[in-house]
Order: C-alpha cells, then sequence, then structure tokens
C-alpha cells in the first residue's frame, strides 16, 4: 500500500477520505466545468409521454422496436462443438487484444476527449481503462469526414482555451459535416491521454487540396505524440470524391497513387517530417467500396510503390445507407428500421459484408501488411437506425463482426463515434448544460468491444475460427480461441429472443486430444430482449442506461462455473435466447483474460457546488471496476462492508488531469 495518500492512510475511511478531498479539490483546484461552443452540442429533451413523439437528440431517443419473430422451423438449439487440441486447419492470423479500437470524428474530439489537454473526461479514460486493462492498450482513430478539411491553427487563434471549432460558414454536403479548424493542444490532449490509459492513435492528412497539402499535422502529430502515432490516414473515403465533388468523374486509384507521391515530395521539399518516421506510417486507401473494389487499388500497383511508407492498409464499411432517414433529400427512401432489425440478428450478415475482403486480407499477408477495417458501425454512414443501433442487438452484431473480421484476417477494425445527432455511438457524453448532473450513456458497441478484449486476451499469440457445425443455423454462430494452435475459449452466440427457454442454446464442447476439464468457467453478455435499450450485463456488471454512467462498470462480478461430464468428455454451455457465452476452457485462459491492474479515475472531484447528484453506492463500492475485487491493489471491493452507503458527492464529467492522478491514487489505496 506504498500508494496510499497520506490523509486516507490515517482517516481508513472511504467516506471521510471522499469528504476531505473534497476539501482538498475545493480548495486547491478550480472548479471547473467543460464549456462547448453551443453549436458542438445537441439539445437534450428527457423522457417521452404516452403517444408523444420524440423529437430531441438522437443518441438519447427512447423508442424501442418489436423483437422479430422466431425461425419457423426452429433451428438446431443443442450444437456440438467438436474442437481439437491441435492441428486445426486455416486459423486466422494472430491477433491483439486490442482489435477493437474506437474511430472519433474528428469534430466531437472535444466532446469525448475533453475540452483541452488540462481538461480530460474522466469517464471516457475509465471507458479506456476497462479496455486497456484487458487488451493492454487501445486503438483510437481521430478523423472521418471532418478530417478532409481540419486545418492546424497556431496556439491562441481559438478562444476560450479550446482545441477545435467549426467554421460553419462553409456547412455543405449530404453530411453536412463543418470545416474544422484546430490547435497543437488537440494533439497534446491525446498525448497526456495516452500517459494514462495506453492509448495509441491514427489521424488523417486533409486531402482535399493537394496543391499544397496542408501538412501541419504530419509535423506535429510526429512530434507530440511520438510512438503513440500508429498512423497517417492518406484521404478519408478517397473513392468518394467524385461523388463528393472533390474530383473530376476520372479521378482513379492511379490518379490517388500520383497524390501520395506528391505529398511525399511535398513533405520532403518542406521538412515537414524531420525524422522520417510520419512518412512511414501511412494508411491507405481507406475506400468506401463505393466507386473502386480494393482490387482496382491493389492492380494500380500503390501498395509495391509505397511499400516503405505503406504501414496498415485498410478500408472503411458500413452495411447499409439510411441518409434519408436523417436528411431526407430528393428521392430518398427512409428504411423503416424495424424492417432492418431481423438484418442485424443473423451471422449471415457478417460474412456478407466481408465476403468481398477476403482476397484482399490474403493480399495484404503476401505483402506483409495489417489491414484494418477503419470506420464501421451498425449505421448506415449517416446517423444509424433507432431500435437498432442502440439496442442489445447491435451489441450482439457488434461482437459477432468483431469475431468474423478476426476470422477473416483482418488485423483490427475501429467502431465510429459520430457525436449527440447520431444513434449508433459507443458511448455519448451528455450535452453541455446537463453535465453537472447527468453522466454518459454506454451504448451496446461499447460492451462488443469490451467483450472482444477479453475474448482476445492481451498475449498477442490469440487466433480466432469461425466453426461450421452440421446443421447450423445463422441465429447461433460459434467460434473458437486458439493460443499456440490449442483452443482456449469458446465463443457462442444466441441472436433468438426468446422469454420461454425453448431457444435456449445448448452448446456441448468436446475436444479431440484433450482430456476435458472437470468444469469450466463462463461469462455471459446480457439482456431481457434483443430490443432493450441499455441495462445490458457483462458477467453480471453494467454501465446502466442513458447518462447512468462514470466509465466504470457497475455491480457484483458474476462469474458461471459449468460442470462438465467427464465420462462423455463434454461440457455443456447453455445461453439463453438472446444471448452470448465466453467459455474459459482452462484455468490459464481465464487467468489470462483477467488482464493487468487497471487504475480507473473516480468521478468525485468537484466543479459545482450546486446540481450534486447522488453516486449510486454500488459505483462506489465497485470503484475500481471490473474483476479489481481479486487483485492485490483492490480498491473498496477488497472489503465490501466499508462501501459507503449514500455517499453525497459531486459530479463531473471532466477531470483536471493532476486531480484525477490524485485520485486514481486514492481508489488503488483504499
Ligand atoms: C439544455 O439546452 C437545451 C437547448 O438549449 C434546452 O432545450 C434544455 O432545456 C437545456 N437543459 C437544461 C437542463 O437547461
Ligand atoms: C486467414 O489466413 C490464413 C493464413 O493465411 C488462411 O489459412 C485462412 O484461410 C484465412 N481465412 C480466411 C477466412 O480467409
Ligand atoms: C483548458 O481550459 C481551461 C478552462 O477554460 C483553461 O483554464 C485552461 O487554460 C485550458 N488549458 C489549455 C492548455 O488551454
Ligand atoms: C469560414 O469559412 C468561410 C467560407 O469558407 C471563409 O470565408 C472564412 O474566412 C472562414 N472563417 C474563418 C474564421 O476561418
Ligand atoms: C498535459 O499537457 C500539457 C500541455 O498543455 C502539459 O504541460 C502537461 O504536462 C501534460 N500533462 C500530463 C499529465 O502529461
Ligand atoms: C485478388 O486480388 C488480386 C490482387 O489484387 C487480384 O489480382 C485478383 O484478381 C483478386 N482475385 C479475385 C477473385 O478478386
Ligand atoms: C503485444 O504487442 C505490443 C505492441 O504492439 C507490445 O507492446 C506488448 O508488449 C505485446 N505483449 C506481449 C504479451 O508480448
Amino acid at each position: 500500500m506504498a500508494s496510499e495518500s497520506a490523509p486516507c492512510r490515517l482517516l481508513r475511511s472511504f467516506t471521510l477520505c471522499l469528504s476531505l478531498l473534497f476539501v482538498f479539490l475545493a480548495g486547491s483546484v478550480r472548479a471547473e466545468i467543460t464549456v462547448y461552443q453551443a453549436n458542438n452540442q445537441a439539445a437534450f429533451t428527457t423522457s417521452l409521454a404516452p403517444g408523444a413523439t420524440y423529437s430531441g437528440v438522437a443518441a438519447y431517443n427512447p423508442t424501442t422496436l418489436s423483437p422479430p419473430p422466431l425461425p419457423m422451423p426452429s433451428v438446431l438449439t443443442t450444437i456440438p462443438i467438436n474442437l481439437q487440441n491441435s492441428g486445426t486447419p486455416n486459423l486466422g492470423i494472430k491477433q491483439k487484444g486490442s482489435f477493437i479500437g474506437f474511430s472519433i470524428e474528428m469534430s466531437v474530439t472535444n466532446q469525448v476527449l475533453g475540452k483541452n489537454s488540462t481538461l480530460i473526461q474522466v469517464p471516457f479514460l475509465n471507458l479506456m481503462a476497462n479496455i486497456q486493462q484487458r487488451a493492454g492498450s487501445v486503438m483510437i482513430r481521430v478523423g472521418g469526414n471532418t478530417q478532409e478539411s481540419a486545418k492546424l491553427v497556431a496556439d491562441g487563434v481559438i478562444p476560450n482555451g479550446r482545441v477545435l471549432t467549426k467554421n460553419l460558414t462553409g456547412v455543405t454536403g449530404t453530411t453536412q459535416t463543418p470545416p474544422l479548424e484546430f490547435n497543437r493542444d488537440l494533439l497534446y490532449m491525446m498525448r497526456n491521454i495516452s500517459g494514462l490509459v495506453n492509448v495509441h492513435w491514427f489521424l488523417g492528412i486533409p486531402w482535399f487540396v493537394t496543391t499544397p497539402f496542408n501538412t501541419g499535422i504530419i509535423t506535429a502529430a510526429d512530434e507530440i505524440l511520438g510512438d503513440y502515432l500508429l498512423g497517417l490516414q492518406a484521404g478519408n473515403e478517397p473513392d468518394m470524391y467524385n461523388l463528393h465533388g472533390h474530383r473530376g468523374s476520372t479521378y482513379s486509384p492511379s490518379d490517388y497513387g500520383g497524390e501520395m507521391s506528391d505529398l511525399l515530395t511535398q513533405v520532403a521539399a518542406s521538412g515537414a517530417d524531420p525524422s522520417g518516421r510520419a512518412m512511414s506510417l501511412l494508411v491507405a486507401p481507406n475506400i468506401a467500396d463505393f466507386a473502386w473494389t480494393p482490387e482496382l487499388v491493389w492492380n494500380s500497383g500503390l501498395v509495391d510503390k509505397f511499400a516503405n511508407n505503406l504501414a496498415y492498409l485498410a478500408v472503411e464499411k458500413y452495411p447499409r445507407s439510411n441518409c434519408a432517414a436523417m436528411f431526407g433529400g430528393p428521392g430518398a427512401t427512409v428504411i423503416d428500421p424495424q424492417s432492418v432489425l431481423p438484418l442485424y440478428l443473423t451471422h449471415d450478415a457478417h460474412t456478407q459484408l466481408l465476403a468481398p475482403y477476403l482476397n484482399s486480407t490474403m493480399y495484404a499477408q503476401s505483402v506483409g501488411k495489417p489491414f484494418l477495417m477503419f470506420e464501421t458501425n451498425t449505421k448506415a454512414s449517416c446517423g444509424g437506425f433507432l431500435g437498432v443501433s442502440d439496442s442489445f442487438t447491435a451489441a450482439l452484431w457488434g461482437l459477432d463482426y468483431a469475431l468474423q473480421m478476426a476470422h477473416s484476417n483482418f488485423s483490427g477494425a475501429m467502431f465510429h463515434l459520430g457525436g449527440q445527432n447520431v444513434f449508433y455511438n459507443p458511448f455519448t457524453s451528455p450535452p453541455t448544460n446537463e453535465s453537472t448532473f447527468h453522466q454518459w450513456s454506454v451504448g451496446p458497441l461499447y460492451y462488443s468491444a469490451l467483450v472482444m478484449a477479453e475474448a482476445i486476451g492481451p498475449s498477442n499469440n490469440t487466433q480466432v475460427f469461425n466453426h461450421g457445425v452440421t446443421d447450423l443455423s445463422s441465429f447461433t454462430p460459434i467460434y473458437g480461441i486458439y493460443e499456440n494452435g490449442t483452443p482456449v475459449r469458446v465463443a457462442v452466440f444466441n441472436y433468438l429472443d426468446d422469454p420461454s427457454g425453448a431457444n435456449t442454446v445448448h452448446a456441448v464442447i468436446s475436444i479431440a486430444g484433450a482430456t476435458m476439464p472437470s468444469s469450466v468457467k463462463v461469462k455471459y453478455l446480457a439482456a431481457a430482449s434483443v430490443v432493450q435499450k441499455g441495462g445490458y450485463t457483462w458477467a453480471g456488471q453494467t454501465f446502466g442506461g442513458f447518462f447512468e454512467s462514470d466509465g466504470r462498470p457497475t455491480g457484483q462480478e458474476d462469474i458461471q462455473t459449468v460442470q462438465c461430464d467427464t465420462t462423455a468428455q463434454t461440457c455443456t454451455v447453455d445461453v439463453p435466447a438472446p444471448g452470448f457465452a465466453l467459455v474459459f476452457l482452462t484455468d490459464d485462459a481465464f487467468t489470462e483474460s483477467k488482464g493487468a491492474a487497471s487504475v480507473t479515475f473516480p468521478m468525485t472531484a468537484q466543479t459545482k457546488t450546486r446540481n450534486t447528484a447522488t453516486v449510486d453506492p454500488s459505483v462506489l463500492s465497485t470503484s475500481n471496476g471490473y474483476r479489481m475485487a481479486d487483485h492485490e491493489l483492490a480498491g473498496t471491493s477488497k472489503a465490501p462492508s466499508a462501501a459507503p452507503r449514500g455517499v453525497r458527492a459531486s459530479l463531473i464529467t471532466v477531470g483536471v488531469i493532476g486531480v484525477t492522478t490524485v485520485l486514481a491514487i486514492l481508489g488503488r489505496a483504499m
């Protein structure tokens, strides 16, 4: 307990310690709240009266759909999963636990990451710490459409300590993306985040104007982020440039390659990359599968020509378009979310979406480059689907998608966050004027990312294989997860929605060439229905509903032990409809996925003396979050009886770095 803070060592009481900290904070730190430019933030409307139509912000729309009908005739529910202890053919490439990362639209970084380098969002840090604990690190891409017209401006140009501003004079285009100005402090904010939660970053080079390129971000990113910079996107969706009026109708992959040569020439001439490192971190072609196929790009010779410059190959893909629902427009067909719901509750959706890329992931292996899904989501480009993108459906969909991408030899994928006007965010901050009494909303895709981190684990040596089983339906996909060719975990999905129990899956696991253990541990991703919004649980813990999370999982962790049949040499794991189970075949597989010690960031600093809210005591009793109960640095959960009852605490959505560090130490010490 060397890190225990002096006041807490003396007081030995969480409640007193907390109070003392408030005094300390109030006395020594200027109270701060996030103040965003009004038009960066959306308005918020609360609950929906019966029969009323919701007219508030998309990210918090409470409308739900009806679960799809059950398949007729019924499908296979007692599923034999016959694994081999070694020699499983065609296993995918080795994967990292950080496989699923996040793509944050550049224009909303000030809603998600923080206000600036000294005011970082505590819930965001906690959400990243949960993933880091399981995976070792987190990948985040800052970019999207708004990177293309982003301009690095001098310090002091953007007022009020902000890192970016939108120039709303020039708003055009389908997604009404405003031109963006940002300063170096955005990059310092990112670097400061990396110092706390081991996030590694992708950024993008603005590509609309190439004569000359605006290379400011190249120099600054390399200088400020250093080793935390993973890659720089060479343009975003160049195969849509013609559609959006940024290039002529003949614009081709070889023109794009020519622009890449121009970039290298210009950077060399201007000295924009003094170390030479940034120009070895390019990410291309980032196509949206709109006007060009990946093969058109590979066959243009791009990868050979820029072999020393390309660190990653990448594509971007959304399952279907829903722009009409968000923006209307001539000839636009609005897609009814209820009609697309079943399309998100089947494994076939993923095999179909990914089939066109299998040739490319083999090609990427042949040229020794990792292949990424740079931007993806449940949405269609624009908005997402109400009731689909923001329900348990999306949690199962996202996790199956992630595992299928790993099986398909992608090396990672990033779930996109688009701000408060969309349904699909993995997590969303509250509108600024609500931030003193509302917390964050954690969406279904965050659960997908968290479970994926745990399914893969931190070894860098994990292979994922989607198992075919005779007569298996597309509602119950099965994955084997391997280390050094040996199965260590099994992932079982049930996309059906049947509270009667008649469609519960019984997964009967056996391993040829190995003796089955007497029992296995199982964790469930659970909800009452596929249409449930919020309150999903992973191993019994949840991030709650809208506005309920400080980024730490709450509730008691629930790990099931399933007895195996040592005579039959099988372990049978039940998976409810709907649900997902992660089965740990060995103690090592369980321990490995437990992850390293996590520092979480309690939201206990004070920003305002009024508008205080009560912290759910269960949040505090598990204040070190996931699984810290059995770690030596365990926090309050080590002595549950000491958990405070009804402690009142002021909430912040913004942490002062110095203070969160103090609080993190406090959290570990108790
Ligand atoms: C927050 O701002 C929006 C838009 O100005 C307004 O509609 C809403 O009532 C405000 N909320 C509060 C709690 O003041
Ligand atoms: C993934 O790559 C491995 C190794 O090259 C290969 O055997 C396997 O068939 C590939 N998987 C898919 C789905 O393409
Ligand atoms: C961040 O914003 C706060 C509050 O506006 C301000 O006091 C501080 O100076 C800003 N930090 C930087 C590095 O600009
Ligand atoms: C905002 O955009 C308009 C139109 O593109 C431009 O004329 C103006 O100079 C920009 N303002 C700033 C402050 O960058
Ligand atoms: C955060 O960034 C600022 C630059 O604004 C720097 O002075 C400070 O040392 C950084 N803090 C941490 C914890 O890295
Ligand atoms: C696979 O990719 C290679 C390289 O681009 C290409 O030459 C080949 O035609 C592609 N095969 C298919 C079936 O698309
Ligand atoms: C996994 O790879 C990362 C670099 O990508 C490295 O930092 C980490 O130490 C590796 N983990 C193990 C267990 O080798």
